[in-house]
């Protein structure tokens, strides 16, 4: 195991609650709202917290920094996710702030959002980063 897979079966998971959070979203904004449909937007929220969280803390802290030393040309690019990053803490806090006392407009408009935003971030850094490795490794030492 690289030190890329443990980011890598992250990003695997995440996308597969987005998607169940996409259909969630879909339902709530057709009316279509199930008995447990809070619950699950609730356990999202959770994922945000013990997941999403700690896993943007790990790549600014240990996964970026070590891209960056491997291929110098990788800076433009963990900037650009460091960005990224901070836009989506926001997003993140608004769609924490929306599950308090159920506000339904709000919980689909910031869930949205962070939808979006999550799976665009996710997606850049799958296609960037084993090519961006790739590319370390064939400079000479
Ligand atoms: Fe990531
Ligand atoms: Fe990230």
């Amino acid at each position: 195991m690289t030190w890329l897979d443990r980011y890598h079966e992250d990003h695997k998971s995440v996308l597969l609650l987005l998607a169940k959070l996409e259909g969630n979203l879909t339902e709530m904004e057709k009316g279509q709202t199930r008995p447990n449909i809070m619950l699950e937007f609730e356990e999202f929220g959770d994922v945000i917290k013990q997941v999403i969280i700690p896993h943007f803390k790990a790549e600014e802290e240990d996964a970026y920094p070590k891209l960056v030393k491997l291929n110098p040309a990788a800076t433009q690019f963990v900037d650009n996710m460091l960005e990224d990053h901070r836009k989506l803490h926001k997003a993140f806090k608004e769609y924490l702030a929306a599950l308090g006392p159920a506000n339904q407009d709000k919980l689909i408009k910031s869930g949205k959002i962070m939808l979006q935003l999550l799976m665009k971030h996710i997606e850049k850094e799958e296609n960037a980063l084993p090519e961006l490795l790739k590319r370390a490794q064939k400079k000479p030492q």
